[in-house]
């Protein structure tokens, strides 16, 4: 038997294969295989009980019939994996030292790491649809979670094979434009000298020119004049309008920049502007829309809320809205990139929106007989400040993203002042911007994405728990093991003896375990499974690394140890960076 890189995957190949042409299984047999408490063995499949009482049967029965005809084909090597029946019908697996050791020297670089899993998004074309502002504003705090969870689950997708479109669909095109374009005309605003302040003054000139048109009937009047000018093509305010997204769109680019984040395509709202028309027509003739007071309308009239409140794709005054946009880019995304799946990566708050889209989609894909993707909200929630509610500066204002970021890489830098004050500076301001960064990012991502969280300097600068500086520093422990004993971190070691102590033990399954982290993260589109994992097995190197010496006179042991640390700091590293986080060598 050759050392399988992913052993649930190849075990549950083996299960399936003998039970095809097993007495008494049939093809509503699944093994599913876990990874199991360690008192059952390493993994355990269940399969086998709901199986029985799906189909009647003894379980025990079965579990001693499957057992059988493993011993007999041989796919398994009892002495590499043991395998044995326990209670009504489970199967327990046990991987020996050898096993464990022969593995280790297997996965020694990154791309044996995504063999690990297999992910049924291998070879499909995903567009994730993330971040998305809306011009003529800043970033604020709101858009941290879309822009580090979608660029993480990008990753992660990337790891696995897919082919991923990262897509920012900004909000350019809207009835705000008319206020900001009569505001900048009355105040003679100069749009051509450009600095980092220019889109603060920007959304500065739409909040009083709103204010104005509540006050003044005749600035109304103006603003909506300059609206329908700019729809309809006035060369003045289409090239005003371009200014201000190319201003929006420097700065945004500045923030994703430091976050590592860079998308394929910037589709925003704007381009769909001459793709709507097609939409009413196809969705009137297919009886999937309708005129409702004067609004073209989606009626869903199998849901309980959504028969009465209807998706709204024309407004009563003949104008898109959000709802046409988007139903515009599916259509485009289709046409264009084949799409096999779209993720949106949206507030929870949005909800609503996108579960109308999607009903109304599952609709007109029904009426012909087009493969239709599949549609993904990753929704999740609000980051709160102390108090509970959603985080504002002290004026009241959402938190710029920007100041969020420098405050950050600040207060990392004094962190990294104090315990390490001899470091060059230029080495102490990069450790800072890596560990600022990363402790914002690693906040968000180490939540169930569905969850609120309170905002904490503390808790996410803090060297202990699950945060990025803990992670951050586990990587540049086991970076100095090797600079001290002058090795090469990516260590292959042929002559290591088979791993034996518990510690050894525990840590060599940790890293088998990362396969697993990864698929569930991937099925689930939630990155805190992979959080929760790395956590743990930093936790698990420590154990092993304050028990074990690595550094010993026996060069067998030394060279297994070292080839532990090796695989830790691989699958660490990697882990991290599919997160977003950049790591370092010391700090
Ligand atoms: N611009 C929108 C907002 O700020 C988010 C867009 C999300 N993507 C989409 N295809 N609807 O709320």
């Amino acid at each position: 038997m050759d050392i399988w890189l992913n052993p649930l995957f190849e075990i549950e190949k083996v299960l399936l294969g003998i039970t095809e042409d097993l007495e008494y299984f049939n093809d509503t047999y699944t093994p599913n295989l876990k990874i199991s408490d360690p008192r059952f063995g390493d993994l355990q499949a269940d399969g086998i009980l709901s199986f029985a009482k799906q189909s009647k049967q003894n379980p025990r029965f079965l579990a001693e019939l499957l057992i059988e005809a493993m011993n007999k084909s041989g796919k398994i090597d009892p002495k590499l994996i043991s395998y044995e029946i326990s209670g009504p019908g489970f199967i327990n697996f046990k991987f020996s030292n050898e096993f464990l050791t022969e593995w280790l020297k297997t996965v020694q670089t990154k791309s044996q790491l995504k063999d690990l899993c297999h992910s049924s998004y291998r070879k499909k074309c995903i567009v994730v649809d993330f971040s998305s502002p809306n011009t003529a504003k800043q970033l604020h705090v709101g858009h941290i979670r879309s822009t580090v969870i979608g660029e993480s689950i990008s990753r992660l997708l990337e790891f696995c094979g897919a082919n991923v479109i990262r897509d920012n669909h900004i909000g350019d095109w809207g009835t705000q434009f008319g206020i900001l374009i009569m505001a900048i005309k009355k105040q003679n605003f100069d749009l051509d000298t450009v600095d980092d302040q220019t889109l603060a003054k920007l959304e500065q000139l739409y909040k009083s020119g709103t204010e104005l048109t509540k006050e003044n009937s005749e600035a109304l009047a103006e603003a909506r004049n300059e609206l329908v000018k700019l729809q309809n093509g006035d060369p003045e305010n289409i090239g005003m309008w371009e200014k201000i997204s190319k201003i929006s769109y420097l700065e945004f680019e500045g923030i994703y920049k430091m976050l590592g984040v860079s998308f394929d395509k910037v589709l925003g709202e704007s381009f769909y502007r001459d793709k709507i028309d097609p939409i009413y027509k196809e969705l009137i003739e297919a009886k999937i829309a309708e005129e409702s007071d004067g609004a073209l309308v989606v009626f869903h009239l199998e849901h309980p809320r959504f028969n009465k409140q209807p998706f709204i794709i024309r407004k009563q005054d003949g104008a898109s809205n959000y709802a046409t946009t988007d139903l515009a880019t599916i259509m485009f995304r289709v046409k264009e990139f084949q799409v096999d799946e779209i993720i949106y990566v949206v507030d929870s708050r949005q909800s609503d929106h996108f579960e109308q889209l999607f009903l109304t989609i599952d609709k007109w894909f029904s009426t012909s007989n087009k493969p239709k993707p599949t549609l993904t909200h990753v929704k999740f929630g609000t980051i709160l400040g102390d108090d509970g509610k959603a985080i504002k500066t002290r004026s009241g204002e959402p938190v710029k993203l920007k100041a969020l970021i420098n405050e950050a890489i600040q207060r990392a830098y004094k962190v990294v002042e104090s315990k390490n004050p001899g470091l060059p500076d230029k080495e102490k301001n990069n450790i800072a911007r890596v560990i600022g960064l990363g402790a914002i990012r690693y906040i968000d991502l180490q939540q169930n994405r569905i969850s609120d969280y309170i905002f904490s300097w503390d808790k996410m600068l803090s060297f202990d728990g699950n945060t990025a500086p803990y992670l951050l520093y586990a990587v540049t422990r086991i970076r100095s093991i090797f600079r001290k004993a002058a090795i090469d971190p990516e260590y292959y070691c042929e002559q290591a003896s088979d791993i034996e102590s518990i510690t050894e033990i525990d840590l060599a399954k940790k890293l088998l375990g990362f396969g697993s982290a990864i698929n569930q993260a991937l099925s689930e589109l939630k990155p805190h499974h992979l959080s929760s994992y790395l956590f743990e097995l930093a936790g698990v190197f420590s154990t092993f690394y304050n028990t074990d010496k690595v550094i010993v006179d026996d060069a067998l042991v030394k060279s297994r140890r070292l080839m532990l640390c090796s695989r830790t700091l691989l699958v660490l590293e990697s882990g991290l960076n599919l997160l977003g986080l950049e790591t370092l060598e010391r700090m």
